[in-house]
């Protein structure tokens, strides 16, 4: 073997054995740190106001259920950041978030995403914390808690929770649509159509629909003719009553589910609540919180 082939081989040798050595980053170089926890609650965002003031909430639930542990807030959408970042109000993305506890030594991080599904916001926080994770000198573990519909427990919950809430004075014949957001590129767009299922096997007259995905209003109306529907009470099935909520849902655009639904004749009233107000369905997110506290190795 000539030198060339000998040195080649040394290099890759060596690059191995450091890729070996470097693993957990602070336990490579042996330094003892004090243990900082913290919670990042990532949501989607929302440039309205009340719909900001919902997130709060969630802040309040996580607080009191890990006391002592630092809470921050990040929006994943680069859109509502820019919006409001010109009425002076800053927001994070995950990754300033991150790297802010990363300079201020936090050593163990458990990402919340606070999205409906494991779609393609979900997956690009995942990839990006995952690259956190690999830093040298970073956390000694950073991880991201599951979003809402993450199983059939989480879903028949959520399904419970939200029928759970409806107005008291609700008649047998009123029917329920729930607007969930949907994704056209994304396969977890099939949770919706799983959602609902479940949502049908425990009140027939409710029903899920989606802006972006499957199933659509236009979908349901049919079924609303069939059973003679009259009335039926319009909820968000979104962390909060945001743009879409406000407009796409309970508008008066002539697109609107509200002007689509009275052109056949059918009369709506609007729930403006997002999902994220309803305490049961806090509940799931905070399991999913404490699942991924209980990953993080014992100090
Ligand atoms: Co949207």
């Amino acid at each position: 073997m000539n030198r060339t082939v000998w040195l080649k081989i040394w290099v890759w040798v060596l690059g191995l054995s450091m890729l070996l050595l470097s693993g957990p980053a602070v336990a490579g170089h042996g330094e003892k740190r004090e243990v900082k926890k913290a919670i990042l609650l990532a949501a989607f965002g929302s440039s309205v106001p009340e719909a900001r003031k919902a997130l709060e909430s969630i802040e309040e639930r996580a607080r009191k259920e890990f006391p002592g542990t630092e809470v921050r807030w990040a929006y994943t959408s680069s859109m509502i950041r820019a919006k409001l970042a010109k009425e002076g109000k800053i927001f994070d993305s995950p990754e300033v978030a991150l790297a802010r506890l990363m300079n201020e030594n936090y050593t163990h991080v458990a990402v919340l995403s606070l999205h409906t599904i494991p779609g393609e916001e979900f997956h690009s926080l995942y990839r990006n914390v995952h690259l956190f994770g690999q830093m040298d000198g970073g956390f000694d573990q950073v991880l991201v808690a599951r979003p809402l519909l993450s199983s059939r427990d989480d879903m028949v919950r959520a399904a419970r929770a939200l029928l759970k809430h409806l107005p008291a004075d609700r008649k047998p014949g009123d029917a329920v649509l729930l607007m969930g957001h949907g994704s056209e590129k994304h396969p977890a767009d099939a949770l919706y159509l799983a959602m609902n299922q479940v949502f049908q096997e425990m009140d027939p007259h409710a029903y899920l629909c989606t802006v972006e995905g499957y199933p659509t209003l236009e979908d349901v109306l049919p079924k609303l003719k069939e059973g003679k529907i009259q009335k039926v009470y319009l909820v968000p099935f979104m962390a909060v009553a945001g743009d879409h909520a406000l407009n796409d849902m309970a508008g008066n655009e002539p697109d609107s589910w509200k002007s689509v639904l009275a052109k056949n004749g059918v009369h709506s009233e609007p729930i403006l609540k997002g999902t994220i107000e309803n305490p049961e369905i806090v509940d799931i997110w905070m399991d999913h919180l404490k699942a991924a506290f209980g990953h993080f190795e014992k100090p």
